[in-house]
């Protein structure tokens, strides 16, 4: 990082013993990449403490791009002896974890100081097959998972059920309670058509068809066999996360890496279209086995000025509006696609549809993790206000650059609800009723049409700009808007994918 930015990033992260960064929207904001920015420029140690193989965390080192899901996003700075852990709040998936291991040994990059919490819970194939058949059954009624079993691995925890990682190495307890867990699922999948489920188990993340047995449906065994192999393999790696990160506070700077989003916090997002683990800084601290009062700095990363949502749920700024959402939302919908059936696009187009295709391919939103469509919008200022009520964080906005381009900017500055007459915690909201700060929950956000305030846009390449004074006066103007009406403080704007790419303010 230049001198005057790291001067900049000294100064407002101060004394700093703990920081965090989460995302403030519905994820895919750019966490991998502050968190790879923040270990090179910062921290000593970075952990994760929520979600699992859902989350897509793209760095991007010299144009290379890597897409870790379950390994912690510092891990390109093991070789300078830094440390990256995994949290008992985390759904850990062996499966994902060896896979993403062999590409880091295909690269020739090192995983030596790689710590999972023996605490972690443990992601077993039953609750993989039970989110993806639970989702094809649903039909339009889905909620759009990952299909990584995130639902039911914290569904088993909180119904008591669950596994743990130190189960990997207890491979009596590890039969024991897998077999019991097996037992109570096919209670709920024999209740479901059985060539779905069969067809389900054909999957590669489910063995291909070895861990699949037609009259109890898991071969128990055969899952036993290969989570044995999984913790002799991992053994070394297998810690008390939680005690090691309590005793570093205060010698080493702990830089706390969220998943997923604020929205789609299980406890803070919009029910029920959300993940199960709570994604806010309070579920990211747990999850690491800190105290909120440990944080010193919250960074809250925010897509700008658009975002981005993947699967179900209501988005009131989508643009291209439903017909957008079912587009990117149809089986078999991705990158290549869309581009063989708009080849040609515009981002100043007219016709919505095509504005937000142009927009996605600018801003190359395809899920990291599921290659589906994002859906795009533009910035929705009650929802970013509903989250900082309690996040209370420092943001960093990120993408810009995608809408160089753009002529003008919209940002939805109120939520107009339209809806029948909602009962919400001791008052009546009718049609007609503005909301500033957004109520998440999906029953009453449907209804909700975004209010906006038009922007021109800034019309420049703002790639390669390294001062906050340098960027064009239109972007600045914008940029103090969001601050002024969502009473919050940028620390950053990002204009690119590099760690280089970014302005501390
Ligand atoms: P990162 O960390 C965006 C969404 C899914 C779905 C809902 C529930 O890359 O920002 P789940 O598989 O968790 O049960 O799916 O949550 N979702 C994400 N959306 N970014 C993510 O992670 C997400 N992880 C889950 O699309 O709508
Ligand atoms: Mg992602």
């Amino acid at each position: 990082m230049k001198e005057d930015q790291q001067a900049k990033l000294s100064r407002i992260t101060g004394n700093a013993r703990v920081i965090s960064v989460t995302c403030l929207q519905w994820g895919d904001t750019g966490k991998g990449k502050i968190v790879d920015l923040l270990m090179a420029s910062w921290a000593d140690i970075n952990a994760r403490g929520t979600g699992g193989a859902n989350a897509g965390h793209t760095v991007s080192i010299n144009s290379k791009d890597y897409i870790l899901h379950i390994i912690p996003s510092g891990i390109l700075h093991d070789k300078e002896g830094k440390i990256n852990a995994i949290g008992r709040g985390v759904a850990f998936d062996p499966y994902i974890l060896n896979e993403e291991l062999g590409i880091l040994n295909k690269e020739g990059l090192s995983y030596n100081n790689l710590m999972i919490s023996g605490n972690a819970k443990l992601v077993i194939p039953p609750q993989i097959a039970l989110d993806r058949v639970h989702e094809a059954w649903s039909g339009k009624g889905k909620i759009g998972t990952t299909g990584k079993g995130i639902g039911p691995a914290y569904e088993d925890h909180a119904g008591r059920r669950g596994l743990v990682v130190n189960d990997l190495l207890n491979i009596d307890i590890l039969a024991e309670k897998l077999k019991k867990n097996i037992r109570e699922k096919l209670r709920i999948l024999k209740s479901y058509d059985s060539e779905l489920v069969s067809g389900i188990m054909e999957d590669r993340h489910l063995g291909k068809g070895r861990y699949y047995r037609p009259d109890e449906i898991f071969n128990a065994d055969a899952i036993i066999e290969d989570y044995r192999r999984y913790g002799e393999q991992f053994r070394g790696m297998i810690h008390d996360v939680e005690n090691f990160l309590r005793g570093q506070l205060g010698k080493k700077k702990i830089l706390l890496e969220g998943a997923q989003g604020h929205l789609l916090s299980v406890d803070e997002g919009g029910a029920p279209h959300t993940t199960s683990s709570d994604c806010t800084v309070p579920g990211l601290v747990k999850g690491v086995g800190l105290r909120e009062r440990d944080v010193d700095i919250s960074f809250g990363v925010v897509k700008f000025p658009y975002m981005t949502r993947v699967g179900s749920g209501p988005m009131p700024t989508e643009i291209g509006g439903e017909k957008s959402g079912e587009w990117c939302n149809r089986d078999g919908a991705g990158r290549e696609k869309e581009k063989e059936a708009f080849p040609e696009t515009d981002i100043n187009s007219p016709d919505e549809f095509i504005q937000g295709i142009a927009l996605r391919q600018a801003g190359n939103e395809y899920g990291a993790t599921t290659g589906r469509p994002r859906r795009v919008g533009w910035l929705d200022l009650p929802l970013l206000r509903y989250a900082l009520q309690s996040a209370g964080a420092k943001i960093i906005l990120t993408k810009a650059d995608v809408l160089n381009n753009a002529r003008e900017i919209n940002i939805c500055a109120e939520h107009e609800y339209q809806g029948p007459d909602y009962f919400y915690c001791g008052k009546i909201l009718r049609a007609g009723t503005r909301l500033k700060i957004a109520i998440p929950g999906s029953e009453f956000l449907r209804f909700c049409r975004p209010v906006y305030e038009k922007f021109p846009g800034w019309e420049t390449d703002i790639s390669g700009i390294s001062e906050f004074d340098g960027l064009p006066e239109k972007l600045k103007s914008l940029v103090r808007f969001v601050e002024k009406s969502a009473n919050a403080e940028v620390a950053a704007v990002s204009t690119g994918k590099d760690r280089e790419d970014t302005i501390f303010i």
